[in-house]
């Protein structure tokens, strides 16, 4: 089973298109529910609840995890990756949203010489609208700066958007603050045109209709779901030892540190098929603490 792990419901976006992509790999959900949203907390309070949330994870058998979660991944997932993992999880493997994201920015895999962009596709003027701590930590910035240095980037945090989504606010609540943020982000440009935005939070994707609607028409939404599928499939091409493909259906498997009946009753919305939500097993429970 491959994991996936997110502060809360926003990853079952990235669950929903990973499924479709590859209807035969099993998948184990954490939510981080009793600890969500994590864009206004500090980065060390990040990090060690991914890390837990991980080492959960791969306490129920996964040998690799998805932080489908931009904040974690652009917060956590390099320490983790390059602390954390080879000290105590040697061949376990954990990936993130951003990668696939950037790859799609700067038209260039990942580990291609930088600026080796294909220019004449990448966009010249890019918006990310993203948690505090996402923006706060630069990835994005960083990340499209140094594979892509012609891409002009514009960073739009959203406080509290996720937070709303996860509460199930009601819909006229969140198009004000969506089409709040794009105006904010707008202005930032003054006057230049936008060519592309990356909804930055695996949670706004639920609302990306109230996006589509409050940005101008031509400007272009890059699917995080869609190119983290596209991005994890070529990945398992070439790690064929992390597949682990059954039959039809394959199994899909919810755990939460909520309460499992208020989530299950949320989770629809993010996700079509009918999730089994538990709390996790006592023995994976925060077992990293102190490492
Ligand atoms: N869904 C998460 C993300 O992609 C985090 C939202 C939150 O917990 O604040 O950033």
């Amino acid at each position: 089973m491959i994991g996936l792990f997110d502060s809360g419901h926003g990853g079952l976006t990235i669950l929903d298109a990973l499924h479709r992509r590859l209807p035969r790999q099993g998948f184990i959900y954490l939510g981080d529910h009793g600890h969500a949203p994590y864009g206004q907390r500090s980065p060390e309070e990040i990090y060690q609840l991914t890390r837990d949330g991980v080492a959960s994870l791969f306490a129920l058998g996964c040998t690799l995890v998805v932080l489908a979660c931009n904040t974690a991944a652009a917060v956590a997932l390099r320490r983790l990756q390059q602390e954390w993992l080879p000290q105590h999880f040697p061949h376990h493997r954990c990936l993130g949203v951003l990668v696939p994201m950037i790859e799609e920015i700067a038209h260039n895999p990942w580990h291609a010489e930088a600026g080796a962009s294909d220019w004449a596709r990448a966009p010249e003027t890019l918006g990310v609208f993203a948690t505090r701590a996402t923006v706060a930590s630069g990835a994005y910035v960083h990340e499209v700066e140094k594979r892509a240095p012609r891409v002009r980037i514009f960073q739009q945090a959203c406080p509290d958007l996720a937070g709303r989504i996860e509460a199930g606010a009601e819909e006229a609540e969140l198009a004000a603050m969506v089409t709040r943020y794009v105006g904010e982000l707008l202005a930032q440009l003054d006057g230049a045109p936008l060519d592309s935005v990356v909804l930055g939070c695996t949670h706004y994707p639920l609302v990306e209709h109230l996006f589509r609607a409050a940005l101008p028409e031509n400007v272009r939404i890059l699917s995080q779901p869609l190119r983290t599928a596209e991005s994890l499939t070529a990945y398992l091409f070439r790690h064929p030892e992390m597949k682990h493909f059954g039959n039809l259906p394959a199994e899909i498997r919810a755990y939460t540190t909520g309460d499992p009946t208020l989530v299950a009753n949320l989770a629809s919305r993010f996700f079509p098929r009918h999730l089994p939500w538990r709390n996790l097993p006592a023995h994976t429970a925060r077992i990293e603490l102190h490492a």
